[in-house]
Formats: C-alpha cells, structure tokens, sequence
C-alpha cells in the first residue's frame, strides 16, 4: 500500500490505473479505523481494481465547541489495518492541500440539511459536501462507499452527486453493529465501560420502535414517545428524536410505507447518533 500526501501525485498515479481500465472505489474516513470503515473496505475490495481510502480530519466539518482537537488519531495503526485490507493507496493530504490560501470552492449541502443533525450543527454539512467534493475532484472515483450510521450524510452526498452530475456510483452500506447492538463509530472511544453500556439502550429504543410499527402504530408522536421513554432512563440529554421520510430527511406525522426513525443524544460529553430504516 502506498500512502500519499499529495492530491496532485494521486490524480496522476490514478489517472494511469485508470488508463489500464481499472475501476476505482473510494473510502473516505477521519481515520481511527474500525469495524465499520473495515465493511465499507471490503465492498471496495470486492467491486473495484483499486481501492483508495483517504484519512483525513476535516476541521471545517467541526463546530467551535466540538472534538475536533481531541478527535482520535493514530495513522500507524490504520495503516496497519489498511494493509491487512489490502487497499492500493492510502491518501493522507494536510489541511494546506485540500484547503489552500483563498479556498473558496465551498459547497451548500442543499435541503436534506435542514432537518436531523443540520440545526443542530450548524456548518457540519457544509463542511462534509465541501471535503467531499474536494476528495472526489483529487480521486475521481467510479463508486464511493460510505456507512448509513451516517445516513443523512450519505443522503446528502447522494443529491450532491446527482445535482452536479459526477459519474460516481454512491454506496450506501449497512451500519455494523456491536453484539449489542450498538452502533460502531470512532467517537465510541470516549465512553466509558458504564456509558458503553448505557449505549446500548439507543438502538433497543430503536428496535422498540419498530416492533411497533409493525404491529400498527403509524403515528410519529407515539413512536417518538416510545423511544424517549426508553432513553430517558440511560441517557444524559436526548438531542433529537426524529421519524422522517428516508428520501427528503424532513419530518413525517404518520409512518405509511417507510420512515427513517433517528436518534442523537448524549452519554457524558459524547454525542452518538443511530438509525433505523423501517419499511410497512
Ligand atoms: O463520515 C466521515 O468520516 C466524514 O464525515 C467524511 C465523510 C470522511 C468527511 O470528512
């Protein structure tokens, strides 16, 4: 595996994989691999002559107050992890190459962030559409792989794609849970053992929810009340509780056919988001 810092050498190096007709997958991450980057690998792996992984903390995606300084970072045991994963190249720029004096190539993440987390982090999304989009001018892949623990994320990108017309396959892969059904993410890490447990009551008041569902309850109040009640008794703060319409993101009153149900709270200071796609 190589790693490379530099966006200019990737295009190049890329560009002559490209000509000898191998299809390129592309992972992106802020590092501190895991489980769930791991599964979006091993798609890549699967469906493509290249895989590329980029490892990069985007500092414009982070609020004032959020982890950005404390997000983890351990670049030799991911790259130990990428090796073993068997992926070609490792792209692992600074923030002067993907942000150079007088950037102003931001992106506006469109309507799907004005629901869900959007509000709530205000900038984050602009932030992501923007490193995306910076990430797939460098890389040009034909398939991207990213997780649905972050679905409206990979909603966004999706529309972001489709509005300006780049030839990229978008994938969007389940989420990898713990045994317990926690959601896997880097930000696990700042749990501690009670809160991990604690954790675990996110996606039972998820799957609560569900169960509902489908024995009738359509209405969106009710369902949210149901997973409230859960997580009230093992969470520090609820942020949001959501049921939406999977495609637009915004809220729905009654569930007909499917309904993102969503969730961010609080454990201490850790703020975890989860989700669930519920079909009628
Ligand atoms: O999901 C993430 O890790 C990040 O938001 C991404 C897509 C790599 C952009 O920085």
């Amino acid at each position: 595996m190589l790693t490379i810092k530099n966006p200019r050498e990737l295009t190049s190096i890329l560009n002559r994989d490209r000509d000898q007709g191998k299809r390129i997958g592309f992972v992106p991450t802020m590092g501190y691999l895991h489980e769930g980057h791991l599964s979006l690998i091993r798609s890549a792996r699967k469906e493509n002559g290249i895989v590329v992984v980029s490892i990069f903390v985007n500092p414009i995606q982070f609020g004032p107050y959020e982890d950005f300084k404390r997000y983890p970072r351990n670049l030799k045991m991911d790259q130990r992890l990428l090796k073993q994963a068997r992926v070609d190249y490792l792209f692992a720029p600074s923030t002067n190459s993907i942000y150079p004096k007088g950037f102003r190539g931001f992106i506006d993440p469109g309507p799907l962030a004005r629901y869900l987390c959007g509000p709530k982090r205000p900038g984050h999304f602009r932030g992501v559409a923007t490193v995306v989009n910076r990430l797939f001018r460098i890389i040009q892949p034909d398939r991207a792989y990213f997780g649905a623990k972050d679905y409206q994320q990979a909603k966004i990108i999706e529309d972001m794609i489709r509005k300006f017309r780049l030839p990229i396959q978008m994938k969007i892969c389940p989420i990898v849970r713990e045994k317990n059904g926690l959601a896997i993410s880097s930000r696990n890490q700042y749990l501690s053992k009670k809160e991990r447990i604690r954790a675990r009551s996110i996606y039972r008041s998820l799957t609560e929810a569900r169960k509902q569902i489908r024995l009738g309850e359509q209405r969106a109040e009710r369902i949210k009340k149901i997973i409230r009640q859960i997580l009230l008794n093992y969470v520090d703060k609820v942020d949001y509780i959501e049921i939406v319409n999977p495609k637009t993101c915004a809220p729905i009153e009654q569930v007909k056919s499917s309904a993102l149900l969503a969730v961010a709270c609080y454990l201490g200071s850790t703020r975890l988001i989860d989700n669930l796609l519920v079909k009628r």
